[in-house]
Formats: C-alpha cells, sequence, structure tokens
C-alpha cells in the first residue's frame, strides 16, 4: 500500500497500516520489546575468542584504561589527504535515481589513515570487554552464513566508552567528514554511534577444519563470492541503504592474510563495486542513504571488526535531515535496545526540531524588521518540511508500522526507484 502521508493520519494509525505488529515471517523480532535476548551473543564465543582478544589488548605494555582522547595524539589525518585520497561521486558510479535526494554529489572515500593503533586499540577495549557485549552485543537479524563469531555491539558508548565516544564527537572529525562530503556534518545520536560489525577467527579447532586457509583456496573462494550479485553475497548485514545520510567506517581489526571482506556498494548497472579494504585505523566514508550497499563476509578464518558512525547535515539554516529508523529500529537490529534507541532517537528528533524552529523564529523577525513583505507560500513549505520531520520520527514506530524487512527498495534497482516528488 502506498506510504501514508500525514494527511491521512488517523488515530488509531493502525487504521492506516496493514502491518500492525513485527512479525517472524515478515523478517522481524517479535521479542523487540525485551532486549531480544534471543539473540545473546554465546557465552562460548565470550568466554574464548573475546576473552583472548580483551587480554591481548591488556597485556600490551602502553594499555591504559583510563586513557582520554586527545586529537593531537590519538588523530594522524592530514590535511593532504583531502588531496591523496581517491573519492567517486553518485555519477561516477552511475547512480542517477536515489531513493531520496542526495545530500551532496559525494558517493564514497577510498581508505584513509585516521586513527593510531593506541586509540583503535582503545575503542576495540571499550567495546569489546565481555560485561558490555552482554549488555549491548548480539547477533544479527538476518544475516547471510552468519555464525557465532559475527555479531554486533552498539548503543554502549554514551554508558561504557568515555573515549570512544569522545573521539566520535570530535569537531576535528566533524571537519574531515565536512570537507569530503562538501556539506556541515555532525553525529547524530549515541545508538548511531560506533556501530560495530565484529567477524572474530574461531579458535575452535572442529569449526577451524572448515574454513579455507591455504591462499588458492582462499582466492578461489573469494572468486566465487566476487561473481555474485549483491543480495547473494555472505555478510553479517544484508544489502541495504543506510539510515544515516553519511557513514564513517573505522578499521580496527584486520587479521593477517584476510581475504574479503570489503564494503561493496551496487553501482548505477546493478555491480558490485568493492571500496579497497582500509588498514587498521584507516576509515572510509560513503553517503549510506542514498548508496545500496553490503558488508561482505570475509572468506578467511580472521578477524574483522569496522566501527560504523552516522552523520547528518547541520548546515547553518539547522535544516532538517534524512535521517530515518528503517534498519536501526529494535524490531530489525537485536542490538538495538528498545528503551535506549528510542530515548537516543526522539531526544535527537526533537533537539533538531527545536534547533530548526528557533532559527526560523528568527528569520521570521529579521524580515520583518528589514521591512520585507511576509511571504505566505515561503512559510507554508517551511510548516509542511517540520510536519513531514515529525511523522518522519514516528511512523517507522512498531506500535504502528512493520512492513516485511527489507523493504522492498532494498532489492530495487536504482532505476526502477519512483521519481521524487
Ligand atoms: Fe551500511
Amino acid at each position: 500500500m502506498p506510504e501514508a502521508t500525514p494527511t491521512q493520519i488517523t488515530v488509531p494509525f493502525k487504521a492506516v497500516s496493514d502491518y500492525p505488529i513485527p512479525l517472524k515471517e515478515n523478517g522481524l523480532i517479535e521479542e523487540y520489546l525485551s532486549e531480544s535476548h534471543s539473540y545473546d551473543i554465546p557465552e562460548k564465543t565470550l568466554n574464548n575468542e573475546v576473552a583472548e582478544l580483551i587480554a591481548k589488548l591488556e597485556s600490551k605494555p602502553t594499555f591504559n584504561p583510563d586513557l582520554k582522547f586527545d586529537p593531537s595524539k590519538h588523530l594522524v589525518f592530514k590535511n593532504e589527504y583531502y588531496e591523496t585520497t581517491t573519492t567517486r561521486t553518485l555519477e561516477q558510479l552511475g547512480i542517477k535515481k536515489t531513493r531520496t535526494k542526495p545530500v551532496s554529489n559525494f558517493a564514497a572515500a577510498h581508505p584513509f589513515p585516521l586513527l593510531t593503533q593506541e586509540a583503535v586499540d582503545m575503542v576495540l577495549w571499550e567495546s569489546l570487554r565481555p560485561e558490555v557485549l552482554r549488555k549491548y552485543g548480539r547477533l544479527p537479524n538476518l544475516s547471510k552464513n552468519a555464525t557465532r563469531l559475527d555479531f554486533h555491539v552498539g548503543g554502549h558508548t554514551k554508558f561504557a566508552a568515555p573515549f570512544t565516544r569522545a573521539m566520535y564527537n570530535s569537531p576535528e572529525v566533524a571537519a574531515i567528514v565536512s570537507k569530503f562530503t562538501g556539506v556541515d556534518v555532525s553525529t547524530i545520536h549515541n545508538s548511531t554511534l560506533n556501530h560495530m560489525n565484529i567477524s572474530l577467527a574461531s579458535s575452535d579447532p572442529n569449526e577451524m577444519k572448515e574454513i579455507p586457509s591455504e591462499k588458492k583456496d582462499l582466492l578461489t573462494a573469494y572468486d566465487a563470492q566476487a561473481s555474485k550479485k549483491g543480495h547473494e553475497l555472505p555478510s553479517t548485514l544484508g544489502l541495504h541503504y543506510d539510515s544515516v545520510t553519511f557513514a564513517l567506517v573505522i578499521m580496527l581489526d584486520l587479521g593477517e592474510g584476510a581475504v574479503g571482506g570489503e564494503t561493496g556498494i551496487i553501482t548505477g548497472d546493478d555491480r558490485v563495486f568493492r571500496v579497497p579494504d582500509p588498514k587498521i585505523g584507516y576509515a572510509t566514508l560513503i553517503q549510506g542513504m542514498v548508496l545500496r550497499h553490503v558488508a561482505t563476509k570475509p572468506v578467511s578464518n580472521s578477524n574483522r571488526i569496522t566501527g560504523v558512525t552516522g552523520f547528518k547535515t547541520c548546515g547553518p539554516g539547522m535544516e532538517l535531515d534524512n535521517c530515518r529508523i528503517t534498519s536501526q529500529k529494535p524490531s530489525v537490529l537485536p542490538r538495538a535496545i528498545h528503551n535506549i534507541f528510542y530515548s537516543d532517537w526522539f531526544d535527537y528528533r526533537f533537539e533538531t526540531l527545536s534547533k530548526h524552529l528557533d532559527y526560523q523564529r528568527k528569520q521570521i523577525m529579521e524580515k520583518f524588521e528589514k521591512g520585507e513583505q511576509f511571504d505566505q507560500l515561503a512559510m507554508i513549505e517551511v510548516c509542511k518540511n517540520m510536519e513531514k520531520f515529525l511523522f518522519d520520527s514516528y511512523k517507522e514506530l512498531e506500535a504502528v508500522h512493520n512492513p516485511p524487512f527489507p523493504p522492498i527498495e532494498f532489492k530495487t534497482p536504482y532505476d526502477q526507484l519512483p521519481n521524487l516528488e
């Protein structure tokens, strides 16, 4: 059925939705209100592979659990990287139609150096301690070929990761993302800060036997994967659009000799463009809101850990951004804990709207004081934008609307997308 518009809203909202509750047969998590514990990371993983990783980090001579983020010490980005980093525009990827209006022509940046090893280690240590993973980590929903060693953690930085939080929220990181994308940006909210996609190498001898280790077998497995269409690629998160405007992806761990595991972007002709894999501490950047993409699963028995942080536009006009909750809401993403996620989401929505309102009020009075004619049609546009932003804040809530996941648009080639209004 067509998407509801603000004028169609009736109370209760259920009257306009064919999908009033999340159902497993629609790819959704029915236990979303009670923290989706059937997706908990198995104790075997926490006690073996995760415990080994934490012990390794804690045994480094410079390890300091109270390390404070210092941009001059922990960021290795240099201004010259704006020139030396390869970037792609939407045009270069052959993408002419998008599901929503792009905020700039920027599509993707190839890997560029961002963090020191010490900073990377701190992000890993803060996020992967077993007590953090028990509370904020979950196995993925609907992933292809995922095992007990593929999981997500997120929503924890506000509570358990002060270094990580300070790093992502630093003005220096926002300035880098702004310069690459060509628009002013900021982070969004706690639940979109440092979502980690984790695949660990197995230390179980029986499991290890099943995974290729010879270089030639790995390359055969990689080639077999590379010939697949986007939606068939094994991944910890299927083919999707992000629900945030831009995603900054930092490589935090990548085992020696790892094969595969890059981000694949679907291009305008429905092929997969693999962004070359970053080294540890390097970052890539994509306009994930309008690029269909997939985080492929490594074919080797290797650790691969990335930290993904969302950024939204925040220009001087305090415009309303295009973020949504489609692929992040608790009925879709098991690691999104209901009470944390929606408090984060509405706090950010209302803060954004409130700044926008203040800006608009100032504009009205400034124009009046200059003696300008009041523009009714322009004001209707301003009000409609706010109405849409508010409607977009709640239209996907589980209490009212739970269409099958993944949504049809995740599978729709760009050129078959409906025309934008
Ligand atoms: Fe993504």
